[in-house]
């Protein structure tokens, strides 16, 4: 039986890269069936919702779900705010399809290590995954609210023992796939859940006995992530400092549009039920001029192989295929180049073959 993606194109270069992604992936299997819904401003377009019940339908019956980008100007003032694509579309989705584990990896391709904006400290270049708790946290903590006529507003942090153990056992997994070092940050020097995470990441790690592990506060973290982006493999934190640190460790590789996330739930036995996307946003200043780079969204696809369907070889097929693109010249105009997005595509096509 072949497997269901869930296909969320959204808005801006959304469309655009995620039919390249979709290209690459058929020409490595076809044991994938894709079904296109609607998300975001364009969602919010056509139906008046940015989050249609038909579209977390089709994602709850599918085994995967690739995600191009939602949002844009033109749906940031739409009242009340619940409407608007990112706090209507993207948190319910990943709260309803528990997808508590967003892994986002920061890497330089050696074709492209002149393009970091931050010289290489002590520990060479950066190669670190953000492994960030998805589903708790200020981002949904109750009461969010205003008092007194407006004139105060209120957003709260929870975590629970059981969200903040079940997304540390994901990063002590992740750090032994990889060099087996783990960073775990927080501010423990003043919040009450940093603490809360101190003590079960404690619990947790006492199974990693082969992990080296340590306690950063967030503000160090930030600093060293310029200071000496190598040290870092595996950095595990909540959900608003992991937003924070990726688009920091994003920036530091010098090339937001070539980084791929994986945001994942429990795994089920080899698999595990995904949503992929890349790690830009909607671009609505180059949409539909073809010339969004596709590489961040194919990488995700390489994810999705990888988790969601156990095809390790067929994920590290299409690896290699860019980077092969890479150092055969291939650059989008975010790398400096005028290769357009159909470019960029038939160059990792044409190392697949
Ligand atoms: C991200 C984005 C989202 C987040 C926004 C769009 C709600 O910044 O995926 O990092 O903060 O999680
Ligand atoms: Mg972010």
């Amino acid at each position: 039986m072949p497997f269901k993606v869930a296909v969320l194109p959204g808005d801006g270069i959304g469309p655009e890269v995620t039919t390249e992604a979709i290209q690459v992936l058929r020409s490595v299997t076809d044991e994938l069936e894709f079904d296109e819904c609607l998300i975001g401003g364009a969602a919010y377009d056509a139906v008046g919702k940015p989050l249609p019940e038909t579209t977390l339908k089709i994602c709850k019956e599918s085994n995967a779900v690739l995600l191009g980008a939602v949002g844009g100007p033109k749906w940031d003032k739409i009242e009340p705010p619940e409407l608007r694509p990112e706090v209507g579309a993207l948190l319910p989705l990943r709260r309803e399809l528990n997808l508590y584990a967003n892994l986002r990896p920061a890497r330089i391709f050696p074709a492209l290590i002149d393009a970091s904006p931050v010289r290489f400290g002590p520990s060479g270049p950066i190669d670190c995954i953000v492994v960030r708790e998805l589903t708790g946290g200020i981002y949904f903590g109750k009461p969010r609210e205003r008092r007194d006529n407006g004139e105060v507003a209120v957003d709260t942090c929870v975590y629970s023992k059981i969200e903040i153990r079940r997304i540390a056992r994901r990063g002590f997994e992740i750090a032994r796939q990889r060099r087996r070092k783990l960073h775990c940050v927080d501010k423990a020097n003043v919040l009450e859940t940093s603490r809360l995470w101190r003590e079960v990441v404690t619990e947790v790690a006492e199974g990693y006995q082969d992990v080296d592990w340590e306690f950063m506060l967030v503000d160090n973290c930030a600093m060293q992530l310029v200071r000496d982006p190598g040290q870092f493999d595996v950095i595990l934190t909540e959900n608003m400092f992991g937003d924070i640190l990726s688009d920091e460790a994003a920036q530091v590789t010098g090339s937001l549009g070539m980084l791929p996330s994986a945001s994942l739930s429990d795994p089920r036995g080899d698999n595990v039920f995904g949503m992929y996307e890349p790690a830009h946003g909607s671009a609505p200043d180059i949409a539909g001029q073809g010339i969004a780079n596709p590489i961040a969204t194919i990488l995700s696809a390489a994810m999705m192989l990888r988790f969601s369907f156990d095809m390790k070889e067929e994920a590290e097929a299409i690896e290699r295929a860019v980077s092969k693109a890479l150092d055969s010249g291939l650059r989008t105009l975010d790398l400096g180049g005028n290769a357009g997005t159909k470019d960029a595509t038939a160059a990792i096509l044409a190392n697949l073959a």
